[in-house]
């Protein structure tokens, strides 16, 4: 009261009006409108009251009227109440309240400060678990921010501890999607093992930023870890191999087995079917049956899940073995000879894999092809003129068989007398032609020499002569001899 009386004394002393406006400085809510009241005394009236603004950066204008910034509302002399509308930052500064009479000008002035709310950032579920490979959204509010947020940005952290790295949502589309001011949430696309860790949501406008707290992403599942067995094996041809894959560690679950086969440099994809077996999740071993020289080579196992495709780092090397019997062969001559009663051995050799059994096939003019024997060598003892042919040895394992080439062997003895006894004594009459055969049985095939009283008279098989006299009747002898020895054969002829 004393100061006011002083104020009121001092103008009226020098007769200019004297603004009051009751406050030194007002604030506003931004976009709420605000009342800077300005009241006038004077003794002799003013005849203009005005407003002046000079904003924070230092630029004036002057209200005189109401617009849609700004309502006056007053007279001349004694009010003038300055109603700045929806605040807006730019309406911070002085506010003049000015009032003119024939004596002078007046003013008093106050400040406008504007305030506003920084946002109210929140993230709803802070613990969040996702399988790799899938997207996820962590969602992100902001509420409260007056005025409304200018920037949204997410940071992250691997460790709680660590500082924080601002996502660039903008320059990796791909991997991000959201995190603006039109959509807080952030999306990360195909989460990785990198992306588990901390994410943080701040939101900003002029009075500040708003931070969330921290949400928690913890990426799950793991790609399978694959691994083939054996290293190396040897198997028969014809025969099964098994080549084992072992899978481990797989989150989710394995959906897809291949097999890669690399042979001279050349990698395919084993087409499982046919011969070949397995492959599948339940059952990833590759199971190839019937095996074949063309199934050698190194294979590879692959496994698929959510999470990726795992290839074995190392192959099974898969060598096919075998082969069927070969260079079979009885040693010695294609002709072997023994002597009625003496004995022989025959000796066979082949090759294969596995090694071959061998076997022995005996034919003859009156025999057909039967097994005689098995081993490596077959023998004959006390042989026999039925023993006599053709023996062939065969070789035979898993993968097949094949023959050796004939031998002969030929069973020789000393010509032997095969005469009936018709043929022994034969009569004849004068004048008739005589035919003795020299009836041996004989191998190798004899030579004959026919004796008539110590005479060479042929050398022929057949001796033909014509009886002309009975001088000519009595004994005759054939000489039969091959290599093995020699038999006489004594013939009677006597008179009709
Ligand atoms: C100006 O504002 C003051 C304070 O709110 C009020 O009392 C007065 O009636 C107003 N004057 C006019 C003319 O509106
Ligand atoms: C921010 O928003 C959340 C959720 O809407 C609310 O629970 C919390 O009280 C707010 N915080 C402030 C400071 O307004
Ligand atoms: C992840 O989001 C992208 C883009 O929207 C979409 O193409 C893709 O199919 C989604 N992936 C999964 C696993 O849902
Ligand atoms: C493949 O193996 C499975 C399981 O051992 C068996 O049931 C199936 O008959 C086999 N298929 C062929 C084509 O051999």
């Amino acid at each position: 009261m004393q100061l006011f009386v002083a104020i009121f004394l001092v103008s009226f002393a020098k007769g200019q009006p004297t603004p009051f406006i009751p406050l030194t400085s007002y604030s506003v809510l931004i976009g709420n409108d605000v009342l800077i009241p300005c009241t006038v005394s004077a003794n002799s009236a003013a005849t203009l009251i005005q407003w002046q603004f000079t904003s924070n950066s230092g630029s004036s204008i002057s209200i005189s009227q109401s617009t849609t910034k700004y309502t006056l509302v007053g007279d001349s002399t004694t009010t003038s109440n300055l109603t700045i509308n929806s605040a807006a930052l730019t309406d911070a500064g002085t506010y003049r309240c000015s009032a003119t009479n024939s004596v002078g000008t007046g003013s008093d002035s106050a400040t406008l400060t504007i305030t506003g709310i920084a946002p109210n950032v929140t993230i709803p579920d802070t613990s969040l678990s996702v399988q790799k490979r899938q997207n996820i959204t962590i969602a992100c509010e902001v509420t409260d921010a007056l005025p409304k947020e200018t920037s949204v940005l997410w940071e992250f952290r691997a460790n709680q501890g660590d500082s924080g790295t601002v996502i660039s949502v903008d320059v990796n589309p791909t991997k991000y999607q959201g995190g603006t001011v039109a959509v807080p949430s952030l999306t990360i696309l195909s989460v990785a093992a990198s992306d588990e860790g901390y994410y943080t949501c701040i939101a900003s406008n002029v009075f500040g930023e708003g931070r969330s707290e921290q949400a928690f992403l913890e990426a799950t599942g793991n790609a399978a870890a694959v691994t083939v067995s054996p290293p190396s094996q040897s198997v028969l041809q014809k025969s099964t191999a098994i080549i084992q894959c072992i899978i481990n560690n797989a989150n989710p679950g394995v959906t897809e087995v291949l097999w890669e086969k690399i042979s001279s440099g050349t990698t395919s994809l084993v087409i499982v079917t046919g011969r070949f077996n397995g492959s599948t999740p339940s059952l990833p071993n590759l199971i190839i049956s019937d095996l074949q020289p063309s199934d050698q080579g190194t294979y590879y196992c692959s496994a698929r899940n959510a999470i990726g495709t795992s290839r074995s780092s190392t192959g099974s090397n898969l060598i096919v073995t075998g082969a069927v019997p070969n260079n079979v062969q009885i040693v010695g001559a294609t002709t072997q000879l023994v002597n009625l009663g003496g004995s022989l051995t025959l000796q066979c050799a082949g090759q294969g894999d596995p090694a071959p059994t061998l076997s022995w096939i005996f034919s003859s003019s009156t025999s057909d092809a039967t097994t005689v024997g098995t081993g490596t060598t077959y023998s004959i003892t006390n042989a026999q003129r039925t023993n006599g042919g053709t023996y062939v040895c065969r070789g035979t394992n898993s993968l097949g068989s094949t023959d050796s080439q004939g031998v002969t062997v030929d069973v020789q003895y000393t010509p032997i007398d095969a005469r009936t006894d018709a043929q022994k004594s034969i009569s004849a009459a004068v004048g008739s032609t005589i035919s003795l055969v020299c009836a041996v049985d004989a191998n190798p095939v004899a030579r004959y020499e026919w004796y008539r009283s110590n005479l060479l008279v042929s050398i022929k098989r057949e001796y033909t002569f014509a009886l002309s006299s009975l001088a000519l009747l009595g004994s005759y002898t054939c000489k039969a001899t091959n290599s093995r020895g020699s038999v006489e054969l004594r013939y009677t002829l006597f008179e009709d």
